[in-house]
């Protein structure tokens, strides 16, 4: 998924094509393609690679993919672009804003709505015709995503579950992540903005966070299970974001900071639409190094370090 907007991160272009500060000053997306390819030579095979964009970086992503020769991949016969949808967006009053073209505003629709993209955009289709039954979707902002897991492939088919999700352990009980779940009997994640405090707190007789399994956008599914999440509706979320429209006088408005809502659908509110998941516990220090803000947590600093610790560069 390589669909955001990085607002957080503040850089210019699609996230994918940002440099965490290695010696090497590869881009997230090269780094994810070294560890395909290496997975790939390790099975004798050429893992095929399905990169979502959205409209705003659709251009971008493949020019900058163009730029470094696909990093070894054919398009269109092992690397395929395909764009998410977009859902109008609308100021505080609930109008809906005009963009710089002229036409209603519109923002990509969050990381859920990728099942949606895959299916219509003819991707799911695709993996069937080249023999793909399992598909891992991660997130392009994690330089320590393993997309490439016969170990979280073992245990979906061991359990017969048609979907399976790597965790981490969450830091603590106050840490701002989402933790898995079941919902009704369902598999969910709920978030921590959602999770009550003694939830959250409680404990099981090993002295373990009953719910402390942190979602890591890191998630297997059959392609049947995909099919079928992208034919259902999600819910929306709405997000405060900062967007340049067109005001009633035609004059273009840059605002200094959030001014509208856009609606995103989140990839977990599908898992209700499996009957269950196997959920693997992984190492954070092997597998989860997030670039999601400036400086701080989960900045290009700590996902550095971690990327330079895991291999040793
Ligand atoms: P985030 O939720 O961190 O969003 O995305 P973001 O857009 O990258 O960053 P902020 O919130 O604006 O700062 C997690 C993963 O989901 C992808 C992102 O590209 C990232 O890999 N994503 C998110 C999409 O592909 N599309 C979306 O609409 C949203």
């Amino acid at each position: 998924m390589a669909g955001g907007q990085g607002t957080r991160l503040g850089h210019k272009g699609p996230k994918g094509t940002f440099d965490i500060g290695l010696d090497s000053h590869k881009s997230l997306f090269e780094l994810l393609s070294d560890s395909l390819k290496e997975q790939g030579k390790k099975y004798g095979v050429v893992i095929p690679w399905f990169i979502m964009t959205s409209k705003e970086n659709n251009k971008d992503t493949i020019e900058f993919f163009d730029k470094h020769r696909f990093f070894g991949y054919e398009k269109d016969k092992n690397i395929f672009f395909f764009e998410q949808g977009e859902l109008p967006m609308v100021d505080t009053e609930g109008k809906i804003l005009i963009g710089e073209d002229g036409l209603i505003k519109e923002a990509a629709d969050g990381h859920g709505g990728i099942y949606e993209a895959l299916v219509k955009n003819g991707m799911t289709k695709k993996m069937r015709e080249l023999g793909v039954e399992w598909l891992f979707i991660g997130g392009v902002d994690n330089c320590l995503v393993k997309m490439v897991d016969p170990i979280l492939m073992g245990i979906a088919i061991q359990k017969q579950v048609s979907a399976a999700g790597k965790s981490v352990v969450k830091a603590n009980p106050q840490e701002k992540v989402g933790v898995f779940c079941r919902k009704n009997g369902r598999p969910s994640v709920v978030e921590y903005t959602e999770i009550p405090k003694d939830m959250a707190q409680a404990i099981d007789e090993r002295g373990e966070l009953i719910y402390g399994e942190s979602h890591i956008l890191c998630n297997l599914f059959n392609i049947d299970a995909v099919e079928r999440m992208g034919s259902k509706p999600l819910p929306y979320h709405s997000a405060f974001k900062k967007a340049t429209y067109i005001d009633k006088n035609g004059k273009t408005v840059v605002p200094d900071g959030p001014n509208a809502y856009k609606f995103e659908a989140f990839l977990f509110d599908a898992f209700g639409e499996l009957d269950d998941m196997a959920i693997l516990r992984v190492k954070r220090e092997e597998e989860f190094a997030p670039v999601k803000n400036a400086s701080g947590v989960d900045s290009p600093e700590t996902a550095r370090e971690l990327y330079k610790k895991f291999y040793n560069v």
